[in-house]
């Protein structure tokens, strides 16, 4: 085992802040005088809903969510939302668009697609290996929402802005850069994000819908995959995931007050990522796998000349205390995720270590 905390590039689960991590670690064995752990104590309890109703309070006030929207906790991660979004949202005769930007979006169109619902793929970037993100979409007038994949946690790219369609709601899977940078909420019927890469520990996905998307879960459905069931019951239906519920709200908290809200945040994640683009546009070493107008805040994803190198390059950097840098298996090379929680001095690191790597074997 290593006797020190490693710099952690891994894609999800991901690097918490250290902070929240030595608050969980301080408040573990009593958590808020109840002479329990935060894993023993009742979702029926006060300490329990002191955290999810400040939990949902940090995500309107970071987010400026007007009283439209509700803030809901959910279980099954994202890949259950790709399932609820259109067997809540489109009913017989309704349809809706979907942009695909990658794996992720091929699967929420997959799982739409099997529950029989009409779905338009106005545009894809597969054609180039999904190293764009597509510009000048005709999106349909008529459609019930758009459905993008906000940050394409394996290839590296990212809206850079958001879609004109018309008005009509856009949905997005931001499971791998919600609270990166602050959002144009008015272009947003509904957003949902598992928690493992931004926002906390696996186990729960946040998902923030408008009233009049919400209006629309037929009553006929599961009650579990309904989304006013959660709405209904402040996310306590059935039992939540405390423990991952707990340390969103920790981090939504250190977001806030130690960061300072979501345009401090944004600056931050533009430093460190410019930080490692600028190095690899300047090397012949290094090259980016993503088009440039299309590159990720949060995943950094990147070739060396050959694969023996690249293996090489995972290896010695974990050995100097750099981890998680293997590209995702489905498409190799190496990635960089790069998080929020992501310290500055993490990503300077990584770049010393890029440069003597370079320096050593180019
Ligand atoms: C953009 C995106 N969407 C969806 C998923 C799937 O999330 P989950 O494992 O929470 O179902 C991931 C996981 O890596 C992801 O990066």
């Amino acid at each position: 085992m290593k006797a020190d905390r490693i710099h952690n590039f891994n894609a999800g689960p991901a690097a918490l802040p250290l902070p929240v991590l030595e608050e969980i670690q301080a408040s573990f064995l009593n958590f808020a005088g109840s002479g329990m752990s935060i894993t023993e104590v009742s979702h029926r309890s006060k300490w329990f809903d002191d955290v999810i109703n400040d939990a949902v309070t940090r995500v309107k006030r970071i987010l400026a969510l007007d009283d439209r929207y509700h803030v809901l906790f959910l279980q099954g991660g994202a890949s259950l939302q790709f399932c609820m979004v259109p067997m809540n949202l489109l009913g017989a005769g309704d349809s809706a668009d979907y942009v695909n930007t990658g794996t992720w979006s091929t699967k929420a169109v997959k799982e739409a697609t099997i529950q029989g619902k009409s779905v338009n793929v106005v545009a894809s970037s597969e054609d180039r290996n999904f190293a764009y993100i597509p510009r000048s979409i005709a999106f349909s007038r008529d459609a019930v929402f758009a459905h993008i994949t906000s940050n394409n946690t394996i290839k590296g790219t990212q809206w850079a802005e958001f879609p004109d369609t018309g008005g009509v709601p856009i949905v997005s899977d931001m499971s791998s850069d919600i609270f990166c940078r602050p959002l144009p909420m008015e272009k947003f019927g509904l957003i949902y994000a598992g928690a493992q890469k931004n926002m906390g520990p696996a186990g729960v996905c946040l998902v923030i819908i408008r009233d009049d998307l919400m209006a629309r879960t037929p009553g006929d459905i599961p009650t579990m995959l309904r989304y006013t069931t959660y709405a209904e019951k402040n996310s306590m239906f059935n039992t939540p995931p405390c423990f991952a519920v707990y340390t969103v709200q920790l981090v939504l908290k250190w977001l806030e007050e130690t960061i300072g809200g979501l345009d401090k945040m944004a600056e931050l994640n533009r430093k460190k990522a410019g930080l490692l683009y600028d190095y690899m546009d300047r090397s012949d070493f290094y090259r980016g796998t993503a088009d440039k107008d299309s590159r990720s805040l949060m995943n950094v994803t990147f070739r060396l000349p050959s694969e023996e190198l690249e293996k090489a390059f995972v290896a010695e950097a974990l050995e100097n205390g750099l981890g998680g840098l293997k590209g995702h298996r489905s498409v190799g090379g190496c990635r960089a995720s790069i998080y929020n929680p992501t310290p500055l001095a993490a990503v300077e690191a990584l770049l010393d270590f890029m440069r003597t790597f370079e320096r050593r074997k180019g």
